[in-house]
């Protein structure tokens, strides 16, 4: 296993400092497997470099139990150990008792663990390798504090049990999309030059910032499945399995997005259709071969008859056939398959009012709940557009109580600044997770994409990462992805809290003057990023003000006019959409209550979303006082302000962090300053000659 990167390859939040409390430590690693061996592997590294040691017992599996036991007079001070194991060392097996008197066998699961302190050794136990491992990275994160005196024991457990990052990854470079569609941070990481990169080290090191995250799957390729990256499911699937065997040491289990016409395209057959016996048995056997090759394989990943993608529709089918019959084929490998809901018209013609893109997804598929196998997750985007950047959840993930959900987020930066801005995505995702779709006593979407006794389908995210230096465009965005396997994990952290974590890690040892002023400085740059992006974008929830095509800066009526079907309806009077019970397109109705009557109504709707629920005058006054005119002017002006504050914030940590991130950011401050002028500009320019109204300030609007 070699996660060594190359020096020109930034760390990320696991540099080397980072082990310095584990690797100055006398440790014991007790327990067999692959990720026991990794745990040993990470302890050994960080050993060698901090000089601490190492050890694990005698590895007769016959041996008598005092034979077992390490070392008489060895004095440890961390010991990792799974349970139940009579020849635990005292502390750990004093630990062991306690655990199970308290909690019962089985109350950490397959990736837990309790970590605990007694007579002055730290003790990690866990029932399953991969709990060792999620130990170890948590005591990364505590770093000294988990040697501190004294430690009440603490059992974690992931919240749910997939935890999963989508690549859209091409293996050809597409000529619009490019190689990584949507990515903003060069090349892929898994393909270079049309073939699988020979060299997998980055690819390794990439599943250990995963797992020191918490995220525990990823699926290598793009939802639009085209010719080349279709055949990975066939003939290139040796690419697959490499990616998997230098991944599995970190517990990270690879997926694969396939198309719903593989049987035709791949097959040879003469239809897809779900329900012919020749189209399931090419999937049965098909999905044979790829177990045969990757005994581990997590599932597929399907977009089905959406955006111009195949699926179930063109054989007259519903979705629940489509994914049916895929599931079938993972069945027997304990595989699941990530169907998307992501389905809606994108031919529209915007003279035709009665069309709502935001209904689409709760139309085709919330009749459908309780028709899907077991090992079908619907994944369905927290918000019922695209990613916007505020949006209210899809009606979907409270309307199929009989479905295993898994809600998507994005964790690329499509329509939140493209890695040039400066945008901490955690606090909207924490919202989302902790938003109750049935009100304040009922459970939140983080519940439902937990699931009940029975699984829920996680939570799932279109990762950032590509063959950049720095992973992700803009160093500070390696703190989404962070954010996102730690949110995953535990969807109740805080997000400063999780941001304080990642600023800790990754620039560990790593400035002069101490963790304190860059943490301050981050803190001011990033806590607030994405609501002072939401200033500076499109205002009042009404989104997609973006250029057409790629998505970056604005253009007020980019879409207006176009077949997607994503609009604001401006004129001289007022802007927004209906989307009423009332008097709109109904959308407000497939919330439960209370939900589906506070959006209905003007006077309740949240400010922040009023224009994606509403069409109101300029003139209206928002609950916080202002016009919604006004409010635009206002936002417009703060956020340019916010932006330029950050800027000379970063400006003083000059000397202070490592001279590359420090230029590499410095320069997309520079483009995010400009980027949010024009917004600031083309946003004020475009309401003020709508309405004629001037700014009650007096500024200068163009
Ligand atoms: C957005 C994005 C596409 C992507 C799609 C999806 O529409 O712009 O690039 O393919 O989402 O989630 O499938």
């Amino acid at each position: 296993m070699n996660t060594v990167l190359p020096n020109d390859v930034h760390p990320a939040w696991l540099p080397p400092e980072a082990f310095r409390a584990l690797g100055s430590r006398r440790s014991l690693v007790c327990g067999e497997g692959t990720l026991v061996d990794t745990v040993r592997h990470e302890l050994a590294l960080a050993c060698a470099r901090y000089g601490g040691s190492t050890d694990q017992p005698h590895p007769r599996p016959d041996a008598p139990p005092s034979d077992d036991r390490p070392a008489a007079g060895t004095s440890y001070e961390l010991v990792f150990a799974l349970v139940p194991a009579g020849l635990l060392p005292i502390a750990a097996a004093a630990v062991d008792v306690v655990y199970r008197r308290r909690h019962g066998a089985g109350a950490l699961g397959e990736e837990g663990f309790l970590l605990a302190r007694h007579a002055e050794v730290t003790v990690v136990l866990a029932e399953a390798p991969a709990g060792l491992l999620h130990g170890l990275f948590h005591l990364v994160r505590l770093g000294e504090s988990a040697f501190g005196l004294t430690r009440p024991m603490e059992l974690h457990r992931p919240a749910t049990r997939l935890r999963m990052l989508d690549h859209w990854d091409n293996v050809d470079v597409h000529p619009v999309m490019g190689q990584v569609e949507r990515g903003y941070a060069g090349g892929s990481i898994f393909w270079q030059d049309g073939a699988r990169r020979e060299d997998l080290t980055r690819v390794g090191a990439y599943g250990r910032l995963l797992a020191a995250g918490g995220v525990n799957a990823v699926s290598v390729n793009n939802v639009n499945v085209h010719a080349t990256e279709a055949r990975l499911l066939t003939d290139r699937l040796g690419d697959v399995a490499a990616f998997a065997d230098v991944l599995r040491p970190y517990g990270i289990r690879v997926h694969l997005s396939v198309s719903f016409a593989a049987p035709v395209t791949l097959g040879g057959l003469p239809t897809a259709d779900p329900l012919d016996d020749g189209v399931r048995g090419w999937w049965a056997d098909t999905t044979k071969q790829v177990y045969e090759s990757i005994p581990d394989f997590g599932g597929y990943v399907v977009k089905a008859d959406s955006e111009g993608q195949p699926g179930p529709f063109g054989y007259g089918r519903s979705h629940a056939d489509g994914a049916n019959v895929l599931a079938d084929a993972l069945a027997p490998f304990g595989g699941v398959v990530h169907w998307r809901a992501f389905v809606y018209n994108h031919r529209q013609d915007w003279r035709d009012r009665s069309t709502d893109r935001a209904r689409a997804a709760h139309d085709h598929f919330a009749p459908l709940d309780g028709q899907f196998r077991d090992n079908v997750i619907l994944q369905v985007k927290h918000g019922p557009m695209d990613f916007q950047p505020r949006e209210p959840i899809s009606p979907v993930i409270a309307a199929m109580p009989r479905t295993r959900l898994a809600v998507e987020f994005q964790v690329t930066q499509e329509y939140t600044g493209q890695q040039r801005h400066v945008c901490y995505l955690a606090p909207w995702w924490s919202e989302v997770l902790g938003f109750a779709p049935w009100g304040d006593d009922g459970p939140t979407v983080a519940a439902v994409a937990a699931g009940g006794p029975a699984d829920g389908g996680g939570l799932v995210a279109v990762s950032n990462v590509g063959d950049d230096p720095f992973w992700t465009g803009h160093p500070l965005a390696q703190a989404n992805l962070y954010a996102f396997g730690r949110l995953a994990w535990d969807p109740r952290l805080d997000p400063a809290a999780v941001l304080d974590e990642w600023i800790e890690l990754t620039f560990a040892g790593a400035s002069p003057g101490g963790p304190g002023p860059v943490r301050r400085a981050l803190h001011a740059i990033m806590d607030d990023s994405w609501r002072t992006y939401e200033r500076y974008t499109a205002p009042l929830g009404v989104g997609f003000m973006v250029r057409p095509g790629h998505h970056y800066g604005p253009d007020v009526d980019g879409y207006e006019y176009t077949p997607w079907g994503t609009y604001h309806f401006a004129d001289r009077d007022g802007v927004g959409v209906d989307r009423t019970r009332a008097s709109g397109t109904g959308f407000t109705g497939q919330f439960p209550p209370p939900w589906r009557d506070v959006y209905e109504s003007i006077e309740s709707c949240p400010d922040e979303l009023l224009l994606f629920f509403h069409h109101v005058p300029y003139g209206h006054v928002l609950h916080n006082g202002s016009t919604v005119i006004q409010h635009i002017y206002d936002t417009h002006f703060d956020g340019v302000e916010q932006v330029a504050a950050m800027r000379q914030r970063w400006e003083r940590l000059a000397g202070v962090v490592d001279p590359g991130v420090h230029a590499r950011v410095r320069e997309r401050l520079d483009e995010q300053l400009r980027c949010a002028e024009e917004w600031r500009d083309q946003i004020n320019a475009y309401f003020f000659r709508k309405s004629g109204v001037p700014d009650a300030r007096g500024r200068r609007i163009h």
